[in-house]
């Protein structure tokens, strides 16, 4: 079968998704226009609107309301760059919505903060029966949901791989990728001159998703599935010790206690990693990167005892209560989450689409490769606790494990401790 350039399939896509959006935003299925839809659940009002999220590493978002913009000259977007790190966005957003403000309309929101932001009210419920949800991947769909109402749109999912220099390996007689830790170290010994692992482990949300990781690779869980803090198991102590010996042995280099995502990609672009856990954005940065650049592949995350499983993570699309021009942020979103938007946004960033469809097109496995094996890692992944109070769960979560790693508590004193403290956090 003759497969269709992505270049061709690019250029088609983007005369269709102007087609698309304009029609949507003429036709008579939007909701009613008029009055402003400020500080109202009514998805009403049009005219210029923002779309409030983290730093836009690949550059597409912006790529994507200029498209936007040259369709809808009544009703642009503007981008609101909010910082790098995840707690930081969350903050901004909070304060946003706590004083009532009308800055952000549409509201980025990581899959995790779902739960406090729709209890809150602080952002409307979407119109479920407006979105084709069946063509989207189950597991993402979930994270825009609070209480069976929908209250973010499915927009870019994630889930953990191992990132790896394959050049390296194949010169060590390395033939394939990991697939347990202790495998990950043997690999280590045999190849000199680069550090060996490393992922994100500064105090922050990015650590609570390697350490869920973690744990989830020992064949354990931070939180059982009714609910209840487990982390008092011999699971949970092998997951930790997996980090913790890791720094102190040296198999993790000490500078990456400082890591997010954004400072572990560049020690892997400088050359100086084996392995590292990474999101799937950064396949298409590294590709792009002189020492990276056709030198990497990506696996399944190893585990204690074979393939491990990763946090699921990722991004939807909510509209804030306070905000004015409800109708346009709504066709905005549809437009963000419409399949050939998510297609071109995978061929230019390589983040991970929600819509299904997308990781079978023989087109994109063509040029990404790594298609099969991201979604096997996202139907494997493992979602962080839906909680009204996750900040304070992650919060928890991340005091204790930073402690463990910087030797301040030992393993079992920091999940002790954390086990105490996630009960009364959790119980519903
Ligand atoms: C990625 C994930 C998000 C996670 C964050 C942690 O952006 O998509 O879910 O919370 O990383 O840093």
């Amino acid at each position: 079968m003759k497969v269709a350039s992505i270049a061709t399939i690019a250029r088609g896509v983007v005369a269709v998704v102007a087609t698309v959006t304009l029609a949507a935003a003429c036709s008579s299925g939007s909701p009613k226009t008029g009055g402003s839809g400020a500080a109202s659940g009514q998805l009403t009002g049009r005219g210029p609107i923002t779309l409030a999220q983290g730093k836009d590493t690949s550059g597409n978002v912006q790529n994507q309301i200029n498209t936007w913009n040259k369709a809808h000259p009544k009703e642009t977007v503007r981008l609101v760059e909010l910082p790098e790190s995840a707690d930081q966005q969350r903050q901004q957003m909070v304060q946003n919505a706590q004083t009532k403000s009308d800055a952000y309309t549409v509201l980025n929101l990581d899959v995790v903060w779902t739960a406090e932001f729709a209890a809150n009210r602080w952002v409307t419920q979407l119109p479920k029966d407006q979105f084709d949800l069946a063509k989207f991947l189950p597991s993402a769909v979930q994270t825009g949901t609070y209480r069976d109402n929908m209250y973010a749109a499915p927009w870019k999912t994630d889930a953990g791989l191992l990132y790896y220099r394959k050049d390296l390996l194949q010169k060590a007689g390395i033939s394939a990728p990991p697939k347990t830790w202790a495998e990950l170290q043997s690999d280590c010994g045999k190849v000199k001159g680069v550090d060996c692992y490393a992922g994100q482990f500064d105090k922050y949300e990015g650590l609570t998703c390697n350490f869920s990781e973690a744990v989830d690779s020992a064949g354990g869980q931070v939180v059982d599935d009714q609910g209840k803090p487990n982390v008092n198991t011999p699971q949970a102590k092998q997951g930790l010790n997996f980090l913790v010996q890791g720094f102190k042995s040296g198999m993790i280099p000490k500078e990456a206690i400082t890591y997010e995502e954004e400072d572990a990609r560049r020690a892997f672009e400088k050359g100086n990693l084996l392995f590292l856990r990474q999101w799937p954005y950064q396949w298409a940065l590294s590709s792009k990167a002189p020492k990276t650049k056709g030198k990497f592949d990506v696996a399944p995350l190893p585990g204690l005892n074979g393939p491990g499983a990763p946090t699921l993570g990722g991004h939807n699309l909510a509209i804030s209560s306070f905000a004015k021009n409800k109708a346009t942020a709504l066709d905005f979103i549809k437009y963000l989450t419409s399949e050939d938007t998510e297609r071109l946004n995978l061929v230019a960033s390589s983040e991970a689409p929600t819509l299904a469809s997308l990781y079978d097109e023989p087109a994109l496995q063509q040029k990404f490769p790594y298609l099969p094996t991201l979604k096997a890692s996202l139907l494997n992944a493992k979602p962080r606790p839906k909680a009204v109070r996750y900040n304070d769960v992650t919060t928890a979560i991340q005091e204790a494990v930073y402690s463990a790693l910087t030797g301040k508590t030992t393993t079992d004193q920091a999940l002790a401790d954390l086990q105490s403290k996630l009960g009364p956090l959790t119980a519903q």
